[in-house]
This record gives C-alpha cells, sequence and structure tokens, in this order.
C-alpha cells in the first residue's frame, strides 16, 4: 500500500496519512508505534506534553528502518515558550526521541495571554529551522487572529496548522485561511475520536448515518470513510489506536474513493461544535505541564 504524499509550503514531503498517540500511555507507545511502522505508516505525530515521546523513539530504533525513512513530528509545550526555552525544549524531544534531526516541529499551541512568548518560541523554530535541526516548522491549534498576528510578526510562513477536523467540526474558514496562505490543514481527531467530551456531548462521528450508509457502500468502515474525507480534501489525517486491528483498519484507506457527492454529503455534517478545549482559553494556570528533561 503506497501513502500519497503531501508536499509542503518549503518543499518537504510528508507521508498524508500519519500515526497520532495522544493519549497512549508511556508504556504502550513502544507497542501501538511498532505495530504502526509494521503495517506500513511512516508519519508519527507526537507531543513533548503528551509524556511519550521515548516510546516513539525506541520503535523507531527496534524498528531497523533508515530514519530517513519516517517522518517524525512532535510539538512543543506553552511550558517551554520563549525563544530560549524553545531551544532548549527541542533538545529535549531529539534526546527522547533519539533523533538529530525533527522533521516537522510544531508549536502545541496558542498562548493568547503571553503572545510574545508564543511568538519568541515561533523565530525558536524558524532558527531550529535555519540551523538545519528541524526539516519544517508549524504550529497546532491557532485560530484566524493567531495565525494572522503570527503572519504579521514571523518570516516563515508555517507550513500546517495542526487542528480538531472531523465531521462534526470542520473549521471552513480556518481551512480557507490555510491555503490562501500556502498552510496545511493536518486534522487532529480525523474520525471524531476526541476524548474532551464536555458533559452531555455524546454525538459519535463512528455512528453517523450518512457516514454508515457511505462506508456500506464502498465495503468500509466509518472510520476509514472519514479518513478518506479528509485525504481526498487534501488534508494530513493522523488517527490514533492502540489496537493492531484498527491500527491496520486506519491503513487500509487507498483502494476506494468518495465521489463528489459523499465528499459534499459529509462536509453537511458539520455542527460547528467544537470537541476539544477553546484553544484561546489555554493559560498556563490551568494546563501547565513541566517537560522533563531527557
Ligand atoms: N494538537 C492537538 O492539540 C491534538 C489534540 C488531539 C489529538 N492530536 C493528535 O491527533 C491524533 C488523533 O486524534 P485523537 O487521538 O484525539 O482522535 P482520533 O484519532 O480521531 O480517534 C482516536 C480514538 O478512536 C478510537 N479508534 C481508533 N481507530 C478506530 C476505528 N477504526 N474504529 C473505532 N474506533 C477507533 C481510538 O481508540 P483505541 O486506541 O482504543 O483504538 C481512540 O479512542 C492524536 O493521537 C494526536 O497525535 C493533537
Amino acid at each position: 500500500m503506497t501513502v500519497p504524499n503531501i508536499i509542503l509550503n518549503n518543499g518537504v514531503t510528508m507521508p498524508a496519512l500519519g500515526f497520532g498517540v495522544f493519549q497512549t500511555p508511556p508504556d504502550e507507545t513502544r507497542i501501538a508505534v511498532a505495530e504502526a511502522l509494521k503495517v506500513g505508516y511512516r508519519h508519527i505525530d507526537t507531543a513533548a506534553a503528551y509524556g511519550n515521546e521515548r516510546g516513539v523513539g525506541d520503535a523507531l530504533k527496534a524498528s531497523g528502518l533508515a530514519r530517513s525513512d519516517v517522518f517524525i513530528q512532535t510539538k512543543i509545550w506553552i511550558n517551554d515558550y520563549g525563544y530560549d526555552e524553545t531551544l532548549h525544549s527541542f533538545t529535549k524531544s531529539a534526546g527522547k526521541l533519539g533523533v538529530e534531526q525533527i522533521d516537522l516541529l510544531i508549536l502545541h499551541q496558542p498562548l493568547p495571554s503571553a503572545f510574545e512568548r508564543t511568538l519568541g518560541a515561533y523565530r525558536a523554530l524558524e532558527t531550529l529551522l535555519a540551523d538545519g535541526k528541524v526539516r519544517a516548522i508549524g504550529v497546532s491549534n491557532f485560530m484566524p487572529e493567531h495565525l494572522e498576528r503570527l503572519l504579521r510578526e514571523i518570516k516563515v510562513v508555517p507550513a500546517v496548522n495542526q487542528i480538531e477536523v472531523h465531521p462534526y467540526f470542520q473549521q471552513p474558514e480556518l481551512q480557507t485561511l490555510h491555503a490562501k496562505h500556502g498552510i496545511l490543514t493536518q486534522a487532529w481527531a480525523p474520525i471524531g475520536g476526541i476524548t474532551f467530551y464536555r458533559p452531555g456531548f455524546s454525538k459519535s462521528t463512528l455512528e453517523d448515518p450518512v457516514i454508515l450508509d457511505i462506508a456500506r457502500a464502498h465495503g468500509k468502515s466509518a472510520a476509514q470513510v472519514m479518513l478518506r474525507w479528509g485525504i481526498q480534501e487534501g488534508r494530513s489525517v493522523i488517527p490514533k489506536s492502540v489496537k493492531a486491528d484498527r491500527i491496520a483498519e486506519n491503513f487500509d484507506v487507498f483502494d476506494f474513493e468518495l465521489t463528489q457527492d459523499q465528499l459534499a454529503a459529509i462536509d453537511a455534517l458539520n455542527t460547528n461544535e467544537r470537541g476539544g478545549p477553546v484553544p484561546d482559553r489555554i493559560t498556563l494556570d490551568t494546563f501547565s505541564r513541566e517537560i522533563p528533561e531527557a
């Protein structure tokens, strides 16, 4: 199975389908990532704040794959924002991952209450890029106002903005802004599997009748249809699972194609209701997490 590549705005190529490890316990991460690499994934998404970069690195090392065969991306947490802190945070992440160079390094969140520190962090990413320590840089969970401010103040346009995108929360205006600036939309929770659900919010994209109908028509699962929808609309998708059968299922999405009508039917499911936290409300008081040394 060949995963199509996406060419980022600086010419670096990245497999469109990646493997996520948010909420994968550190001691299970090596096993899950090893399974993903065995199945054929060549793109892993982790984060300093997930506490499992070491498991990703261990699986990578044990796989015997060449370093250049696997696209590794990770994220800087808000505690490490500021220019010097972010430069050091790269060292922590690279050390845990056991790599010299990180393929894509992104800021995990905007920190609107301390945007100067966010800018300092981004400038550190620009330095790491210029020094060849990372191959591409980007952001995550930036809303239009954060992105516009960033774009006014920095030199290197982010290669990606990793944001919540699934059939029930699609952020079309933000995706249009990305397209205008050549920023790739990378979808987190691409099958709607977020576990940030607010009390009383129990909608499941995996049980949506429109998606299930389309899935039946192709002899595929709801998860496979959602991943296909994301890829056909030009997004990068990074589903997470710790189960071998689902890891394989989520990779098996390249032998069918959704029609324009099917894509439109899924587009029409948008509720504009966010499952994850509102990025604007992330502060160091509420989301502080010290990132240990490597
Ligand atoms: N930047 C950010 O702020 C941010 C936030 C959230 C996520 N992310 C990234 O995006 C990745 C994906 O997001 P996510 O983990 O929240 O959600 P997701 O990939 O949409 O869904 C994962 C959930 O769905 C289950 N699942 C996986 N495959 C399935 C299948 N084929 N059928 C039914 N259920 C399935 C998983 O359970 P099992 O593991 O038990 O299979 C898990 O509970 C994360 O792992 C992380 O790398 C980034």
